[in-house]
């Protein structure tokens, strides 16, 4: 692989537009590794970088492994902050826990900061409600809004407790 001399950290001050348009691609490129029945589990910012073609590529698969779709595993593997509800609670998981990591992504995006922390204590996750937080939050820059709108729906989808039901309105979220 060449060299990528940025990772998605560096584009936070980007507009929304472009942010968004990252995002599709992220979420693309995840979608590619599930159909290829591959688990990423450590989709974080540090392992997007972005190369000279302006595309962006997912690297690190050190803690990737081969999985299919009706698999459930219990292996609590990822990094501090991005750790998913049920590999906290040591439930079984499937292939949409990589998509939790997007939703981080995309809150970290529209907010710059990091709605975990570096925690991964359950009680610190289910104390800070997303869902109220991105609802309320007031944009000054209206130019933007339906990207903002977009990238909002996309956190409410991966930021879902209900492993089953994450991710899932994703393809149709992006279309536009
Ligand atoms: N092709 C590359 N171009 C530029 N930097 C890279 C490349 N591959 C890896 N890196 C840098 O090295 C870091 C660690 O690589 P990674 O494969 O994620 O290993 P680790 O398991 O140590 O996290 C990346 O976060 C990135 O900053
Ligand atoms: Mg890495």
């Amino acid at each position: 692989m060449e060299y990528c001399p940025l990772n998605i950290i560096e584009p936070i001050n980007f507009n929304i537009k472009k942010k968004y348009s990252y995002i599709k691609q992220i979420i693309n490129g995840v979608n590619f590794l599930h159909n290829l029945g591959i688990i990423h589990r450590d989709i974080k910012p540090e392992n997007i970088l972005c190369g000279n073609d302006g595309n962006f590529k997912i690297i690190d698969f050190g803690f990737s492994d081969l999985f299919s779709t009706f698999e459930k595993k219990k292996e609590a593997l990822g990094s501090y902050g991005y750790f998913p509800p049920e590999m906290i609670l040591n439930k079984r998981y499937n292939l949409n826990i990589d998509f939790w990591n997007i939703g981080i992504i995309c809150f970290y995006f529209l907010f710059k900061f990091f709605p975990f922390g570096k925690s991964s204590e359950i009680g610190d996750i289910k104390q800070f409600d997303v869902n109220k937080f991105v609802k309320e939050y007031h944009f000054e820059n209206e130019k933007y809004s339906f990207f903002i709108e977009k990238i909002k729906e996309i956190i409410y989808s991966c930021l879902n407790f209900d492993i089953n039901q994450r991710g899932k309105d994703l393809k149709d979220i992006i279309k536009e």
